[in-house]
């Protein structure tokens, strides 16, 4: 049975999809997020302001390491940076029955996605330039680790969990 793994810049709608995927397979997401929160007592946003992002950093790979091993966490949603600790890359790489997911988002739809960045403390500022950047800086590791690309733009939440499964029409 295979597990899906969802990678890609913030705003991709990783959290969407997945609760979509994971309710067609009868399973809950996990959103490493969110486990990040419920395990800290805190949100990402205080975390970052309150620790920096080093220590954000450290927690999330802790997560993410754990959730790989779990066969019971079926479908996940990574944080968009969760990518870039080189542990994450080789466990994504060495997991058995993954499949791990990009979702790309046209530049052109950043500014409808991301809208003024609010709760995102990596976007405080010029949200759209710096989301930019962030996804030029990413995109060889989200490209690199995915085993499918599915290009969000012209897709509805549930088209695209339909061409994550494998129904839908082309990726
Ligand atoms: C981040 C993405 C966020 C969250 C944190 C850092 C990033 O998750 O982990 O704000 O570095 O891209 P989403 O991609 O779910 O918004």
């Amino acid at each position: 049975m295979s597990r899906y793994v969802l990678l890609g810049p913030m705003g991709a709608g990783k959290s969407t999809v997945g609760a979509l995927l994971a309710r067609r397979l009868g399973c809950e997401l996990v959103d490493t997020d969110v486990r990040i929160a419920q395990e800290t007592g805190r949100s990402v946003q205080q975390i970052f302001a309150e620790d920096g992002e080093a220590a954000f950093r450290r927690l999330e790979r802790e997560v993410v390491q754990r959730l790989l091993n779990d066969p019971s966490a079926r479908v996940i949603a990574l944080g968009g940076g969760a990518v870039l600790d080189p542990g994450t890359q080789i466990a994504l790489g060495e997991t058995d029955g993954l499949t791990t997911v990009f979702l790309d988002v046209p530049a052109s739809a950043a500014p409808r996605r991301i809208g003024s960045g609010a709760g995102r403390p990596l976007l405080a500022g010029d949200a759209t330039g710096v989301w930019l950047r962030l996804l030029a800086e990413r995109r060889p590791l989200y490209e690199r680790l995915a085993t499918v690309v599915v290009d969000t733009g012209q897709r509805t939440p549930a088209q695209v969990a339909d061409a994550v499964l494998g129904v839908g029409v082309g990726t």
